[in-house]
C-alpha cells in the first residue's frame, strides 16, 4: 500500500513576509492614491491605533465584493479616519449612498480630505452617534427598511449581535452584511487556559460568542474569510 501523504495545513499566512509579499505584489500597486494618503495621515495621527483600520488586502476584497454585487446603498459601522468607508465610497457608482455611523467625528475628520479629495465625499451622510440608536432610527423610518444591499460592521464587538438584529430589517433579501475581526488575531481558537492580554481575552470570549452566533443564523447563508483578522460575510436568504 502506498505511503499515506500528510496533507499540509490549510493555513495560508505562515509568516508576516508572506503578507508582505501579498501586499508589495498585489495591493499597493493598485491602491487607490486617497487611500494610500489616508492610510499614512492615520498612522500619523493615531499610531498605536492606526491598525484598526482594515488592512488593504481586505480593502481589495471589499471593494470588488461590492462591485460584483452591484451594490448601491451601505451602511457602514465603525468608520474611524475612514479607509474601509473611502474604499467603499469608491468601489459605489456616483448615486450611490453610504449611510457612515460613528460615536468619534474627530477620527473621522482626520480622513475626511482625502475622501474629499478623491471626489466621493457627496455619497457618505456621516452620522455621529452610537450605532444602536442610528440604526433604530433608520429602522423607524419606513423607506428605508430592507432597502440596503451591503453593510460593514466593524465597531465595539460587544454590540456585534445587537446590530445584526438590527441589521437584518435593514439589508435587503440577497443583500450582504459583513463583519470585521472574527478571528480576533487568532485567540478565538485558544483556550480559556491559554495567557493572554485582557485586550485579547475581554473581546475573543464576545467574538467566539459572536461566531457561534452567526454561525446558526439560518436566515443567512455564511462564509468566514480569513483575511485581515477575519472577515465573515453573511447574505441573507429571507
Ligand atoms: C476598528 S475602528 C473602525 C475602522 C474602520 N472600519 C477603518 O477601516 O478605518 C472602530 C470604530 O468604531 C467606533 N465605535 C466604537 N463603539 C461604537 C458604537 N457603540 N457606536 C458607533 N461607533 C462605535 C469607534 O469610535 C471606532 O472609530
Amino acid at each position: 500500500m502506498a505511503e499515506e501523504v500528510a496533507i499540509p495545513n490549510k493555513s495560508i499566512l505562515k509568516s508576516p513576509a508572506l503578507l508582505e509579499y501579498i501586499y508589495e505584489t498585489y495591493c499597493y500597486p493598485r491602491e487607490h492614491e486617497q487611500l494610500k494618503d489616508l492610510r499614512e495621515a492615520t498612522v500619523k495621527n493615531y499610531k498605536l491605533r492606526s491598525p484598526m483600520s482594515v488592512p488593504v488586502d481586505e480593502g481589495q476584497l471589499i471593494s470588488m465584493f461590492l462591485k460584483v454585487m452591484n451594490a448601491k446603498k451601505t451602511i457602514e459601522v465603525g468608520v474611524f479616519t475612514g479607509y474601509s468607508l473611502l474604499t467603499t465610497a469608491l468601489a459605489l457608482p456616483h448615486d450611490a449612498k453610504i449611510t457612515a455611523i460613528d460615536l468619534n467625528r474627530e477620527a473621522y475628520e482626520v480622513g475626511l480630505p482625502f475622501i474629499q479629495k478623491a471626489g466621493v465625499d457627496h455619497k457618505i451622510n456621516f452620522i455621529e452617534s452610537a450605532a444602536s440608536c442610528a440604526l433604530d432610527d433608520l429602522i423607524n423610518d419606513e423607506k428605508e427598511v430592507g432597502s440596503f444591499d451591503f453593510a460593514f460592521v466593524d465597531a465595539n464587538k460587544d454590540g456585534y449581535i445587537k446590530y445584526h438584529e438590527q441589521l437584518v430589517k435593514l439589508i435587503k433579501i440577497g443583500g450582504v452584511i459583513a463583519y470585521d475581526n472574527t478571528l480576533w488575531f487568532g485567540t478565538v481558537a485558544l483556550s480559556d487556559e491559554d495567557e493572554m492580554d485582557d485586550f485579547f481575552k475581554t473581546n475573543r470570549k464576545i467574538i467566539r460568542e459572536v461566531n457561534t452566533f452567526l454561525a446558526n443564523d439560518n436566515r443567512f447563508e455564511i462564509s468566514l474569510v480569513s483575511i485581515g483578522d477575519g472577515l465573515t460575510i453573511c447574505r441573507r436568504l429571507y
